[in-house]
Order: structure tokens, then C-alpha cells, then sequence
């Protein structure tokens, strides 16, 4: 039984990426371009972080809020989570070293890492591309993940740096194509 209206030709490619294996799913789902950013405040007196490619920019512009999704089996998110106010660096098309360190498991995460604290301890990585001074406005179940929503305090901009962009497990930096504008 075809479910198209004969005006609408039939496709004969199969969605076929096995949605049961979560390795398939993350790799297929790799193929989406994100940024990076770099979720860091003080907590208990020293600095803790991680990095997220699932990061969402513009979840809400009124009031700014920003996105992203992080793994049930992270062990810094649940101190992080108790931080006053988060600071979000997008990282810069430099950064990827500064990236891989932020999401060590056996590296010091700020080791040589020049950092600025906010008043509330929110904690920016210096030379992104942006930042964002947040809190936790609502944080739900999603799978093997929690979307974490956060309310956007304060924001600035480096119109020099350009984002580092997370593709396939590589990085790489913007490009405009010609004729490129929305
Ligand atoms: C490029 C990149 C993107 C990542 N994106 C996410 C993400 O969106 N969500 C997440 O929970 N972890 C993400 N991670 C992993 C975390 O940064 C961190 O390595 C992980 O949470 C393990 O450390 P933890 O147990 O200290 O949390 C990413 C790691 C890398 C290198």
C-alpha cells in the first residue's frame, strides 16, 4: 500500500541504520556538524569541567536560554550540577587540544589552562569564540542522557575567534561557501 499522494514520487532508500545498536546510532549521529563548548565553574574551591558537542545555542532567546545533553554515567556533571552559576565557553578553532584536555579522564583538565572567574564562579576558558554565564533551569531524563536546559545571566562575543566545529569525531574549522548567506 503506498501512504504518497502520486504527485509525491516514492523513495526507495531505506532508513536502515540499526537504531538498537547505540555505537551505530552515535556514529551515524556524529555526522551532525555541532560546535564545541566547555562547561566549567568552581565548586567545593577548585575548578571542574567537561566538554559538550551536544550544545545548543538559542533553546529560548526571551528570556536566552541554551541547551545541551549530557551522559547518565558522567561523574562530573552530578558536581558541576551543584555549582551556583556555570560558565560555557564555545571553544575556538585553536582549542581542540584545550578540548580533548577538557574532557580527560586522565589528565588534569586545567592544567596550563588559562581560565577567568566570574563573582559567582562560573568559570570561562579564555580565547573562545563565546561565552555564557548560566544556571540550571531544568534537567530531564532522556535515555542514556539528561537534557540540561540553563537560563542565559550574561554573554559576550569574540568576533575574531572562529568556532572549532565537531564532525565525525574530527575537528575542523568554518568555511563559507559561495553565495552562503541564509
Ligand atoms: C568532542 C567531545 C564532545 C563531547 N560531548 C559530550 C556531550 O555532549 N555530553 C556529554 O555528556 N559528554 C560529552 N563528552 C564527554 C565529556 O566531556 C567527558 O569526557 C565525559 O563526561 C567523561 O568524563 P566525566 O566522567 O568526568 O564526566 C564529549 C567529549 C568530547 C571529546
Amino acid at each position: 500500500m503506498t501512504l504518497l499522494s502520486p504527485a509525491i514520487s516514492e523513495s526507495t532508500r531505506v532508513l536502515d541504520v540499526p537504531t538498537h545498536d547505540p555505537d551505530h546510532v552515535r556514529g551515524a549521529m556524529g555526522r551532525f556538524p555541532t560546535g564545541v563548548v566547555a562547561l566549567c565553574a568552581i565548586v567545593d574551591g577548585r575548578r571542574v569541567g567537561m566538554v559538550a558537542s551536544s550544545f545548543s545555542a538559542g533553546a529560548s532567546y526571551s528570556p536566552p536560554m541554551v541547551m545541551f545533553s549530557v551522559q547518565e554515567s558522567s561523574t562530573t556533571w552530578p558536581v558541576l550540577h551543584r555549582a551556583e552559576r556555570i560558565g560555557v565557553s564555545v571553544l575556538g578553532s585553536h582549542q581542540s587540544d584545550a578540548c580533548m584536555q577538557l574532557a580527560s579522564r586522565s589528565r588534569d583538565r586545567f592544567e596550563g589552562l588559562a581560565t577567568t572567574v566570574t563573582a559567582e564562579g562560573a568559570v570561562l576558558v579564555d580565547g573562545a569564540a563565546m561565552w555564557f554565564d548560566c544556571d540550571v533551569y531544568s534537567c530531564v531524563p532522556a535515555g542514556d542522557h539528561s537534557v540540561v536546559v540553563m537560563r542565559v545571566h550574561s554573554m559576550n562575543i569574540d568576533d575574531e575567534v572562529a568556532p572549532l566545529i565537531y564532525h565525525e569525531r574530527r575537528f575542523h574549522g568554518l568555511r563559507e561557501i559561495d553565495g552562503g548567506r541564509a
